[in-house]
């Protein structure tokens, strides 16, 4: 049997429509455009890509955005002044700053001086601990599409095991936490996790984000089991998950396409952030 492939595209355009008529209904209200505010500092060309892509996705919903580029040669304090300018700014509702920074930066103290209402990236200590407490919050955006991700297939998360393999910042410890609101029982594996394949057989969710192409096999893999594969790994000029996925898509009942699977949700949560921050600000 094949899995059923979840369609991050097609959820994200879904999702697109309602932003693309909250974007309206503010602009209506208050006379103008949500706007957001994006840094690019350097010159990595993934970056650019992404940054790109929502620069398009903003255009496409009707929000205004405002573009930052910076030299690789930039430092923290030019960084953080730029921030605190954005932060000031009335007509701007989300910053966010694309990661990574230059080498010599300390992403720390620029993530911290993103005014945490302004945060559409949830990567603010102070959205990542409300998160974490379960207070409202503009909470990071690949673990809030990921859950949009497995919603969308029906499969209740209530009572499942859950196993999320990686635990960044960004993806791992966020989502976790999410699933871990929704009353699934979460197993956090790692690098450093003995006997992974013990742990990802339990798994009727299944989420990775290790960074590293085809990590998990399709014998890793429950049967019936839901898998979102988050990982984006250039390789020969294609775009390699970090889920081996003709094997996997044999266990699985649903599974994520890379591309086409996670990486249209964030970027649409990234706006649905910006809306939520717009409207929280009134
Ligand atoms: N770099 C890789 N993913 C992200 C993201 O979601 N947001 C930002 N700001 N930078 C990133």
């Amino acid at each position: 049997m094949s899995a059923t492939l979840i369609d991050g595209k097609k959820l994200s355009s879904l999702v697109r429509e309602d932003i693309k008529r909250d974007a309206l209904a503010y602009e209506q209200k208050y006379g103008r455009k949500i706007g957001l505010a994006v840094i690019l500092a350097g010159e990595n060309p993934a970056s650019k890509i992404y940054v790109r892509n929502k620069i398009v996705a903003c255009e496409e919903t009707g929000i205004r955005s405002f573009e930052y580029y910076l030299p690789e040669t930039v430092t923290t304090d030019q960084l953080i002044e730029l921030v605190e300018t954005v932060n000031a700014d009335e007509n701007i509702d989300g910053l966010l700053v694309q990661l990574p920074l230059p080498k010599g930066v300390d992403e720390k103290a620029v993530l911290k001086a993103v005014s945490p209402a302004k945060d559409v990236d949830g990567f603010h200590a102070v959205n990542a601990g409300n998160l974490l407490l379960g207070n409202p919050c503009l909470a990071a955006c690949t673990p809030s599409g990921i859950m949009e991700l497995i919603k969308s297939t029906g499969v209740q998360i209530a009572r499942k095991n859950a196993v999320v393999v990686g635990r960044s910042n960004i993806v791992g410890k966020p989502v976790a936490v999410m699933l871990l609101s929704e009353n699934a029982t979460v197993t956090v594996c790692h690098s450093k996790t003995t006997d992974l394949k013990k742990h990802t057989l339990e798994a009727d969710i299944l989420v990775v984000a290790v960074g590293i192409k085809e990590f998990i096999k399709g014998d890793m893999i429950k049967k019936g089991a839901v898998v979102i594969d988050v990982g984006m790994n250039r390789s020969d000029g294609k775009l390699y998950g970090d889920v081996e996925f003709d094997s996997a898509k044999e266990r699985a009942a649903f599974i994520t396409p890379v591309p086409g699977g996670v990486g249209p949700m964030t970027i649409t949560m990234l706006l649905k952030n910006t809306v939520k921050a717009a409207n929280l600000a009134k």
